[in-house]
């Protein structure tokens, strides 16, 4: 099917904008309550007219914020080059109207220079990524991970560069220790890259980044907040109530495996049931809205197997 220059984005994609965006921190980037990762669904492996139908869902309903990493896919790299394909497709002309994040930090290339936080790594692979999503720049660049190898500042600097390089507007730390991203804010901000946003994992089963201090750290310091996986990868949906579908990612059994199904996990999620049921929503919304609601969350990064999930999801806004 080659649908190539059909994509017209709807115009009412901005009528739910007074609820939808929310300040990042203190800075002047307003970022969707929801925003779409591209971590599963959207690499070489899975369908280009699934990802796109997604893609174009998300954007016609304000989500204007696409997370990526150099690895998604798999195979590796093919989420970029989804992205790309998306970007000559559909989505050039709406470029300014779209938040797009690329990170390195983990596995990427063989040998000693693609994984990690070694400005060689960082910079070489946000030219590759540039390359795949054909795009100039990013508007976001992570360091996906913490190193506890490499010296803070190298990575830090390396990070202040691609932003002097024009490369990338902002950037970001994923996954840092809480001592660790206090020293990135103080490197950043006194280079006057402003350490924009941290990522990290938060839901209703994984509140690390809340009894580490992190969020609140970042709430006082004036970053903004971004939880992944804030249905803990599908886990607090009712996705798994009546066994594994073979859709599923589970059924997978790589990134979630199905001994996360404990009869005490079953237990939690029947009386999440309960209560959703009650509500008239989805256990799905209630997790969604449960992060929402912390202080400090600038927006839930979100995964979606089909625009039907993110159609749900999208309800709590
Ligand atoms: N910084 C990091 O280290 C890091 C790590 C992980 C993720 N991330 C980012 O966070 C993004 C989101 O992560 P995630 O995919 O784990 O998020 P998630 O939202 O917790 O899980 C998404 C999965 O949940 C299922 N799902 C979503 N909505 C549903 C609904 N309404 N009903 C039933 N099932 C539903 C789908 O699984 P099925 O596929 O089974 O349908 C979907 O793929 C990633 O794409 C990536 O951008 C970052």
């Amino acid at each position: 099917m080659e649908l190539k220059g059909t994509y017209t984005a709807s115009e009412n994609r901005y009528d739910t904008a007074d609820r939808m965006y929310q300040r990042c921190g203190r800075s002047g980037v307003l970022l969707p309550r929801v925003s779409l990762g591209f971590w599963h669904n959207f690499g070489g492996v899975d369908p280009y007219e699934r990802s796109r139908a997604i893609t174009h869902y998300a954007f016609d309903h304000g989500i204007t914020h696409f997370d990526l990493a150099n690895n998604y896919g798999p195979p590796y790299g093919s989420a970029e080059d989804t992205m790309g394909r998306l970007i000559d497709d559909d989505f050039r002309p709406y470029r300014d109207e779209l938040f797009i994040a690329t990170k390195a930090g983990y596995d990427m290339w063989p040998g000693p220079y693609g994984n990690w936080g070694s400005r060689k790594y960082l910079m070489t692979s946000l030219e590759q990524s540039l390359r795949r999503m054909h795009l100039d720049y990013v508007d976001l660049f992570y360091s996906h991970r913490y190193d506890p190898e490499t010296p803070l500042e190298e990575t830090l600097q390396a990070l202040v560069d691609v932003v002097r390089q024009g490369k990338a507007l902002y950037v970001g730390i994923s996954r840092w220790p809480l001592e660790a991203l206090k020293v990135a804010n103080e490197y950043l901000r006194s280079r006057d890259v402003p350490l924009l946003i941290y990522q990290g994992r938060l839901n209703m089963l994984d509140r690390e980044p809340m009894d580490e201090g992190i969020l609140q750290y970042c709430h006082d310091a004036g970053i903004g907040f971004i939880a992944f996986s804030p249905l803990a990868q599908g886990l607090l949906t009712d996705r798994y109530l009546n066994g594994i579908p073979a859709d599923s990612r589970m059924a997978r059994e790589h990134f979630l495996k199905s001994e996360r199904l404990t009869p005490q996990l079953m237990e939690y999620l029947a009386q999440l049931k309960q209560k959703a049921d009650a509500s008239g929503e989805t256990i799905a919304q209630q997790a969604l809205r449960w992060v929402l609601d912390q202080e400090g969350i600038t927006s839930v990064l979100v995964g979606a197997s089909s625009t039907s999930q993110l159609e749900g999801n999208l309800k709590v806004i």
